[in-house]
């Protein structure tokens, strides 16, 4: 497996694999319309990380196989799309840094990607200067995240249009550099 840093000309490929990923691995744990409504507007690129350099691509046999990050700013999740000013850069002293945006292509599920994605995305946060890491995350998600040590600090919903509403986990770890605290 190959980890790079994402490009924008990325995006297109990107769109698909998120697509993808959500309707296959997902399903088991949302609706058909909770899904195509959170496609794009919560579920979909964020180029200012792609910008800030803080997204991964894997890639195995040169094919797109997963994508995440993280982002030191203060947007908690979403694609670009539903933003419509500027993204504030967080404290690192003070604010928690975000994991963001974690895609597996359904044909490369639990194989360790999104586990090497995210330790890529660690250590970058700590060498940021960030102690502590929020995220929100999909319920298909909240396993892969407890096995990495996330506590879940609340579950909610988030609304969408149509009626529907997305049921969410926020969660959090503690770091400190070469010694994680749970
Ligand atoms: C959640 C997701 C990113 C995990 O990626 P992955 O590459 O399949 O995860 P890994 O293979 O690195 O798994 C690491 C560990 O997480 C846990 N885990 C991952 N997926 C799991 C699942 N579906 N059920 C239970 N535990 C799971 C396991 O402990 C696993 O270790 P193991 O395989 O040795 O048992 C992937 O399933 C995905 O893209 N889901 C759809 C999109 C989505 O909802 N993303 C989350 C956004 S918050």
């Amino acid at each position: 497996m190959n980890l790079r840093l994402a490009r924008m000309d990325d995006c297109a490929a990107l769109e698909q694999l998120i697509g993808l990923s959500v309707r296959l691995l997902q399903a088991p744990f949302y609706s058909m319309a909770q899904m195509e409504a959170a496609l794009g507007p919560i579920f979909g690129v964020d180029r200012q990380l792609i910008a800030d350099g803080t997204y991964y691509v894997a890639e195995t046999e040169g094919k797109m196989a997963g994508c995440g990050g993280w982002s030191q700013r203060a947007s908690l999740f979403g694609g670009d799309r539903a933003r419509t000013g500027p993204d504030p850069l967080l404290d690192p002293a003070s604010d928690p840094a975000r994991v963001r945006a974690f895609f597996i292509h359904p044909d490369q599920a639990r194989r360790g990607i999104g586990k090497t994605i995210l330790a890529a995305c660690e250590s970058a946060i700590i060498e940021a200067g960030f102690s502590r890491i929020e995220l929100v995350a999909t319920l298909a998600g909240e396993a892969f995240y407890l096995s990495r040590g996330y506590r879940v600090l609340k579950r909610y919903e988030l609304p969408m249009p149509g009626r529907l509403t997305l049921p969410v986990v926020w969660m959090a770890k503690q770091m400190t550099t070469g010694n994680y605290l749970f």
